[in-house]
C-alpha cells in the first residue's frame, strides 16, 4: 500500500481542536494555567511550529541516537575509564548528574503541561513529543550515572538530590519552581527560551567540548545526543513570543524574559562557571568560563533577542560585570562548605591553574588569589578546621545562594535589602530584589536556609547541619578532591611532610 507523504496529512493529524461540550472553554483552559495574558484565539489557532515532525518520524531518530550513546558507554566501560579519569572530571561529571538528572524529568511534566494546557493544537502535537524527549534525557541521565554507583556512592545524587533539603537542591528547585510553575506562555519564554535556547548550550556544548578533551567520549556523546533534542524542541517558543509581540504585549514578554534570565544566569555561573574554570583539568579546557558566556550567551543570545524585537535585559551591564567575579566568589564558599556537597570539589588553584585564571580573568590573583593564599596556608599548617566556616552563610531569599561579593581592593559586599509587610528579606544583588518586587506574593513565603535555621528546624552542629541535607557523614559528604595535595605549589616542605 503507497503511503501518503507527510505534508499531504501532518496539517489535519495536528488540528485536534474541538468544541467543548461538557465544560466551558475556560474551564478547559483555566487562563492562570493556559494564558494570562489573553492573546486571541484565532491567534493560538495560527500557531505553526518552527519545526516539522511526527511520532513515527521521531521515533526512528530517537531510537539510533539512543543505540549510538549506549553503544559508546559500554565500549568504553570496558576500557575502565572512570577509573582513571582526572578527580576534577571525576567530580564534575558527579555534580552534574546530581544537578541535572531530575531536572530533566521535571522537564518532562512541563512538557506535559504544555500539551495539556497549550491553547494551540499545533503547540500541543509537538510539546507530546518535546515531553518524549526528556524522559529519554531523564532516564538517560539515570542510566548512566548508576553505572557507577558500585564505586562511588555519590553517583546516587542523581536521583537523590532533589529529594533532600541540600542547599544547592534548595537553590535550584526554586528557581526551577518560579520559570515553571506558571501559564504556558510565560513558562514557555522561561525555560525554552532562556533555559534552553541561552544557557543549555553552554553546559551541554561547551561541556561535551571539554570532555572530548578529557578523554571522556562517553559523557561527550551523551550531551550531544541531549543537545540536539533541546535544540529542536526549545523553538517551540518562537511562535508563542511573535503572537506576543503582534498583539501588543512586548513589555510583559520582556519582563518575563529578564526575569527567568537573570534567576537561570545566577545557577548556571554557579554549576558551569565552577565545572569550567576550577574543576575541568587545565589541559582540557577549550575556553574560560567568560569566555563561553560571551560566545554562547552574550552574542548568539543576544541576536536572537534581537531578532524577535525583544532589547537586552535592563541590567545587561550588572550582568557583564557579574560574568567576570559572581562564580570566583562563589566558588571560595563552594569549596570551603565542601562538606556539604555530593560531590569532592576541585580547588583547581596550582601555580599553573592561578596562571591561567590570571590571564583569563586579569586581576584574580590580587582578589580571589590573596584568599586562596589564606586558604593554603592553613592547610599546610593542618588547621584544616579553619577551613570549614563555623557560621552559616546569610543567603539570599531570591537565588537562595550564599550573598557574595568582591573582595580585596575592590570592596564590594553589600545586602540589597527590602521591608516587605513587616519582614526585612535579603538579596545578593539588585537584580534579584527586582524579581522580588514584580510579584512578592510568589516568593515572601518562601523560606530561606537563614529563615530556616532561625526557626530552629536545622539541629545543632555540623553533624546535625549535614544530615538536615540528607548527607551521611562520612559516607557521602565531599571532600577535597585532590586530597589537598595542591597546597605542594605553596608549600612543598610541608606537603611532603
Ligand atoms: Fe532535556
Ligand atoms: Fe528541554
Amino acid at each position: 500500500m503507497a503511503l501518503l507523504k507527510r505534508s499531504a496529512w501532518y496539517d489535519t493529524a495536528r488540528n485536534n481542536s474541538w468544541t467543548p461540550k461538557y465544560v466551558s472553554f475556560e474551564e478547559l483552559y483555566p487562563r492562570e494555567l493556559s494564558d494570562i495574558f489573553d492573546l486571541p484565539l484565532e491567534e493560538w489557532e495560527k500557531f505553526d511550529e518552527p519545526y516539522k515532525d511526527t511520532f513515527r518520524d521521531y521515533v526512528h531518530v530517537q531510537r539510533e541516537k539512543d543505540a549510538y550513546a549506549y553503544s559508546i558507554r559500554s565500549a568504553l566501560e570496558r576500557s575502565k575509564l572512570y577509573d582513571v579519569a582526572h578527580p576534577g572530571w571525576r567530580n564534575l561529571v558527579k555534580a552534574h548528574y546530581g544537578g541535572v538528572s531530575i531536572v530533566e524529568a521535571s522537564a518532562a511534566i512541563l512538557q506535559g503541561r504544555f500539551a495539556r494546557f497549550s491553547k494551540s493544537p499545533a503547540m500541543r502535537s509537538i510539546c507530546v513529543l518535546g515531553m518524549l524527549d526528556e524522559i529519554r534525557h531523564a532516564q538517560i541521565h539515570f542510566w548512566f550515572a548508576y553505572e557507577h554507583i558500585r564505586k562511588d556512592p555519590q553517583f546516587d545524587w542523581a536521583i537523590k538530590a532533589y529529594h533532600t533539603k541540600n542547599w544547592v537542591a534548595i537553590s535550584v528547585i526554586h528557581m526551577l519552581d518560579d520559570l515553571e510553575q506558571r501559564d504556558v506562555v510565560s513558562s514557555t519564554i522561561m525555560t525554552n527560551l532562556i533555559f534552553e535556547v541561552a544557557f543549555t548550550n553552554l553546559q551541554f556544548i561547551a561541556l561535551s567540548a571539554d570532555a572530548e578533551r578529557s578523554g571522556d567520549h562517553t559523557f561527550a556523546h551523551f550531551l550531544q545526543s541531549i543537545q540536539t533534542d533541546e535544540a529542536r524542541h526549545s523553538q517551540i517558543c518562537l511562535p508563542v513570543i511573535r503572537m506576543m509581540m503582534r498583539n501588543g504585549k512586548k513589555a510583559e514578554a520582556q519582563e518575563v524574559m529578564d526575569i527567568a534570565f537573570w534567576r537561570m544566569y545566577r545557577i548556571f555561573a554557579l554549576v558551569s562557571g565552577n565545572a569550567m574554570d576550577y574543576g575541568t583539568p587545565l589541559h582540557a579546557r577549550e575556553r574560560s568560563f567568560k569566555e563561553f558566556m560571551q560566545e554562547f550567551v552574550v552574542t548568539q543570545f543576544e541576536r536572537q533577542i534581537v531578532d524577535l524585537g525583544l532589547d537586552r535585559p535592563w541590567y545587561w551591564d550588572i550582568f557583564l560585570r557579574d560574568i567576570e567575579t559572581f562564580h570566583h566568589q562563589q566558588h571560595i564558599g563552594i569549596w570551603l562548605w565542601r562538606c556539604t556537597l555530593w560531590w569532592d570539589d576541585c580547588a583547581g588553584v596550582t601555580a599553573p591553574e592561578r596562571a591561567w585564571l590570571e590571564e583569563k580573568y586579569p586581576g584574580w590573583s590580587r582578589t580571589y588569589g590573596r584568599l586562596w593564599d589564606v586558604i593554603a596556608e592553613n592547610v599546610a599548617e593542618g588547621r584544616l578546621e579553619k577551613t570549614i566556616p563555623q557560621a552559616g552563610a546569610l543567603i539570599c531569599n531570591m537565588s537562595q545562594l550564599a550573598m557574595s561579593g568582591q573582595c580585596g581592593d575592590e570592596w564590594d559586599v553589600k545586602d540589597y535589602y527590602l521591608d516587605h509587610e513587616g519582614k526585612r528579606y535579603h538579596f545578593a544583588s539588585e537584580v534579584d530584589r527586582w524579581i522580588f518586587t514584580r510579584n512578592p506574593d510568589r516568593y515572601k513565603d518562601y523560606p530561606s536556609f537563614t529563615d530556616r535555621e532561625l526557626a530552629g528546624e536545622i539541629p545543632e552542629g555540623l553533624h546535625g547541619f549535614l544530615t538536615f541535607m540528607g548527607l551521611q557523614p562520612g559516607y557521602d559528604t565531599g571532600t577535597c578532591a585532590h586530597g589537598y595535595s595542591w597546597i605542594k605549589d605553596y608549600y612543598p616542605k610541608e606537603a611532603a611532610e
